[in-house]
């Protein structure tokens, strides 16, 4: 496995494996990977025959006071990560190397980046669909990898790969979960020992959610404020509770069709999302 910083050497790379007829799959991480970005390139792996890994922690998705500086760096171990899956190449850029100018062009996706994270975090998607645009166009691959985990990302992304005609596909992994059921997370590691086991009560609010809703119950008011009841209960401090059409993501307010219920919870300073995907129909 390879590992460069340099943006002509990773079309170099990706050129010679296409000239063998390698099928190409992109795997955007900023690094710190643990057993969800695993998921991913396991995936790749098992579809494509070159697997690039990007690993940029990507300033223009940070807003102010966010956690842009704390942000785990941790290449080597990450390296040792890529290469026991079996990646052929990382790609590892500086700032510089992304950036070498302040950015006068910019990927903005309506609608879509309004609700839920985005409200939050203005800036955030147009920084999350800038460098995609860009790591697509520096590598070249045929289908390029994400979490369901961050589930406003990939609605965001596909969006933008459509609406830009894009030609690579987008495959999107499930979540990946702790056996207590918290999704496995890089801000995990910043929980204390005490907000570690009060944090699943993000996946038991959705999973108690998604009973409700099997067992009939349609009203989404009705839901989110039990989910709400459920994570107030272990001292989260809720960012968001919303359901919403999971193309669109516009509340709803009876649950039918395609549904994401979603959460952002803080515990302390750590921000946790989480969601579930159900199609009613
Ligand atoms: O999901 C992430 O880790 C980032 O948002 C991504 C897609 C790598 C872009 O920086």
């Amino acid at each position: 496995m390879k590992i460069v910083h340099i943006i002509e050497e990773v079309r170099q790379s990706v050129q010679a494996a296409k000239k063998q007829g390698a099928k190409i799959g992109l795997v955007p991480t900023m690094g710190a990977l643990h057993a969800g970005h695993g998921s991913l390139i396991e995936a790749a792996m098992a579809e494509c025959d070159f697997v690039v890994v990007t690993i940029f922690v990507n300033p223009t998705q940070f807003g102010p006071g966010e956690d842009l500086d704390k942000y785990p760096r941790t290449l080597k171990e990450d390296a040792a990560y890529c290469e026991k899956l079996g990646a052929d190449l990382i790609f590892a850029p500086s700032d510089k190397e992304m950036y070498p100018a302040s950015q006068l062009v910019w990927v903005d996706v309506d609608k879509l980046t309004e609700g839920l994270c985005g409200a939050k975090r203005p800036g955030h998607f147009r920084g999350v669909t800038t460098v995609c645009a860009k790591l697509f166009n520096i590598v070249g691959a045929d289908i390029a990898y994400f979490g369901q985990k961050d589930a406003q990302q990939v609605a965001v992304i596909r969006q933008m790969v459509q609406g830009l005609n894009m030609l690579l596909e987008i495959r999107i992994c499930p979540i990946v979960r702790e056996p207590d059921g918290l999704a496995v997370s890089s801000r995990n590691q910043y929980l204390s020992a005490d907000e570690r086991q009060r944090a699943v009560c993000l996946s038991q609010a959705l999973t108690q959610c998604k009973e409700q809703i099997d067992a009939g119950q349609r009203d989404a008011a009705i839901l989110t404020a039990r989910m709400r009841t459920v994570i107030e209960h272990y001292g989260g401090r809720i960012d968001y509770v919303e359901i919403v059409d999971a193309e669109i993501l516009q509340p709803l307010h009876a649950i039918e069709g395609r549904v994401l219920i979603a959460v952002a919870v803080f515990f302390g300073r750590t921000r946790l999302i989480d969601n579930i995907l159900l199609d009613l129909k």
